[in-house]
């Protein structure tokens, strides 16, 4: 009798336990604001649209924003709160700093939707939809949108510089980053893949030029002219040296050629565990578009506001 009591007790309190945790941390389906906002997916695809027409490398930026969103305490729009005079956010961390960019694109989304629905689409969304409708422009595959975050009134200047991965790590300190927020190696390296379109500054990665023996001596010579041992730190080159501005499989083709970009990029291909994956990659275009849109759609779900935490932002650069 008291145990079948102490059971019922169990039962309810970790029923109630299941019930709160999918309460806060569940996310609805695409449909989500088709009676509060019909319009606003196609009006973010409609800005995302003109802005890549405008600038192809901006369906990268936009794309990036989403990483380092949501590598930083959840897709929470963290990374688009300003600094002032009493407010540190992520802007000045180190992945961030004279990198992250489409900050514009995504205020021109936020004022046409606070015009069409007032305090109903959140800037986590935003930045969400948007890195969609930027790898579909550049003809990249599509997936089912999960939505429904809110916005944090915080962000973490600490967890930018932690939580997302530095150029110059080695395989197994890559694996280890993605791992600290549920990601397996093969998702790691699906993820990778958006590597085949933007483009990196001359100091992310100088060491890999002048330094480094698993790059291909001709790649590297071309890449130099742009980017001197010393000097030229903000000189562009594209991720994939292919095709920068078609999402495509070349950026895996590239890593078998020894032409990854960046130290971390070629450490996918370099003797290690993921050598099978990046050639499966290279070969069948249909697995990694697949697998990156399966990585995609659970990179958007790490630790979402929904219900009554945080905010519908008015600005996305400010907490109301
Ligand atoms: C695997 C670990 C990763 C490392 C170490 C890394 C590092 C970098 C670095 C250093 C840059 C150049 C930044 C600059 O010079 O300003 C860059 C650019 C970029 N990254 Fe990553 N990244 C990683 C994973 C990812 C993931 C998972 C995504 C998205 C799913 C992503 C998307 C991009 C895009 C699209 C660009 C180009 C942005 C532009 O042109 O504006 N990266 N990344
Ligand atoms: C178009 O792209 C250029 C950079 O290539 C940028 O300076 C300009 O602001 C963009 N214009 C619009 C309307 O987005
Ligand atoms: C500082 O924070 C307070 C609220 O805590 C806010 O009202 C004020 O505008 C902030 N000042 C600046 C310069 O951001
Ligand atoms: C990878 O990097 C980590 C940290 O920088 C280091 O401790 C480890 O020894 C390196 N592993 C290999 C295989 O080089
Ligand atoms: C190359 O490595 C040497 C020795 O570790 C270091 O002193 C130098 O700064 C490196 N050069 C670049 C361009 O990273």
């Amino acid at each position: 009798m008291a145990s079948g009591a102490t059971l019922k007790i169990y039962l309810v309190f970790f029923v109630c336990a299941i019930a709160s945790r999918s309460a806060s941390a569940q996310l609805s389906g695409e449909d989500y604001y088709a009676r509060s906002c019909p319009r606003a997916l196609e009006t973010i695809g409609s800005v995302v649209a003109s802005a890549v027409a405008n600038e192809s490398r901006m369906g990268a930026s936009l794309l990036r924003l989403l990483f380092h969103d949501c590598f930083v305490q959840g897709c929470d729009a963290s990374i688009l709160l300003d600094d002032t005079a009493n407010f540190t956010g992520e802007k000045t961390a180190f992945p961030n700093v004279n990198s992250a960019r489409g900050f514009d694109v995504i205020d021109t989304i936020k004022s046409k939707l606070e015009k069409l629905c007032p305090g109903i689409v959140s800037c986590a969304d935003i930045i969400v939809v948007a890195a969609k409708y930027s790898v579909v422009a550049l003809g990249g595959p599509s997936w089912r949108l999960q939505l429904g975050r809110r916005d944090s009134t915080t962000a973490s200047l600490n967890a930018a510089n932690t939580d997302l991965p530095a150029p110059f790590l080695n395989l197994s300190a890559l694996i280890t980053s993605f791992s600290n927020k549920g990601f397996t190696a093969k998702e790691m390296v699906a993820l990778s893949g958006a590597h085949t379109i933007g483009q990196a500054r001359c100091t992310t990665f100088r060491g890999r030029l002048y330094n480094e023996s698993d790059i291909s001596p001709p790649f590297a010579a071309s890449l130099k002219t742009s980017c001197p041992s010393s000097g030229g730190d903000n000189n562009l080159s594209p991720l994939d040296v292919t095709t920068p501005t078609f999402f495509d499989n070349a950026y895996f083709k590239n890593l078998l050629g020894q032409k990854g970009l960046l130290h971390s990029d070629q450490q996918l291909f370099s003797g290690g565990s993921t050598d099978a994956l990046v050639i499966d990659y290279s070969f069948g275009l249909g697995s990694f578009r697949n697998d990156f849109a399966d990585a995609m759609v659970k990179m958007g779900g790490l630790s979402p506001l929904t219900g009554s935490s945080g905010q519908i932002r008015t600005n996305c650069r400010k907490v109301n």
